[in-house]
């Protein structure tokens, strides 16, 4: 199988997030769909090993927040490469409650929901949380970020808003498991063997070359 045909599907860019024993957390995903329209529910995967992961399977609940095409990669970089276990990443940024009293962008964001979980599975890495939306609000206008959008910004392209699904021939690096791109100074063909994700910790043998 060619394992590159996945990146040709096109996802967003949110913020999954959810307070549980009196902190707050959250984590960029880029799979939150919409399953069914009546009533409406959302299927979100999430990698098990993310503290958020771990907090949202507790507490039933979460909120996905939408992120605009403004958004600035320190953000990404601040609720997608780093994790709560270390470090207390709703100190930073503005946000909101829901009902539930999970956290949701209050900034740099077009929409958000809140999703109550009713049914989890199993996915060996991953679980795959089906939920019901129950409340959903537009935040600010403006466009949703798409995964294409996220690439062009790590790789120093400014986006244009209304002209932006141009990006770069350069070679990219994607991880296979949780689709983080490369961009160290180091080309990726000269890191070692035993080099590894920094997101998911996974090896350099399932990372893909686009
Ligand atoms: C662009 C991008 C997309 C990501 N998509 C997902 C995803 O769909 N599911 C997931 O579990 N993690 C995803 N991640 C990884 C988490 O955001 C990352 O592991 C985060 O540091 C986990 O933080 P936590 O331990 O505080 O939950 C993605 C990261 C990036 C940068």
């Amino acid at each position: 199988m060619d394992k590159t045909t996945m990146f040709t599907l096109t996802y967003g860019i949110f913020i999954a997030a959810v307070e549980e024993g009196g902190k707050m957390n959250g984590c960029i995903i880029n799979t939150a769909v919409q399953s069914t329209s009546d009533p409406v529910r959302m299927n979100v995967t999430m990698m098990k090993e993310n503290l958020t992961t771990q907090m949202i399977k507790k507490k039933g609940s979460l909120t996905v927040s939408v992120l605009s095409l403004d958004a600035p990669l320190d953000l990404i970089r601040l609720f997608g490469m780093r994790s709560g276990r270390e470090y207390s990443k709703f100190d930073e940024i503005e946000y909101k409650t829901d009902k539930q009293g999970n956290p949701y962008m209050g900034k740099n964001t077009i929409a958000y929901m809140s999703l109550i979980v009713r049914s989890i599975l199993d996915l060996d890495t991953h679980y795959l949380f089906i939920c019901d939306v129950v409340e959903g609000e537009k935040t600010e206008t403006g466009q949703p970020m798409t995964y294409a959008d996220y690439r062009a910004l790590k790789s120093g392209k400014v986006i244009e808003i209304d002209n932006y699904n141009d990006v770069p021939d350069k070679k990219t690096y994607v991880c296979t498991v949780c689709h983080y791109v490369y961009d160290g100074d180091v080309p990726f063909e000269e890191l070692p063997e035993d080099w590894t994700c920094p997101v998911c910790n996974q090896p350099k043998s399932v990372f893909l070359a686009e």
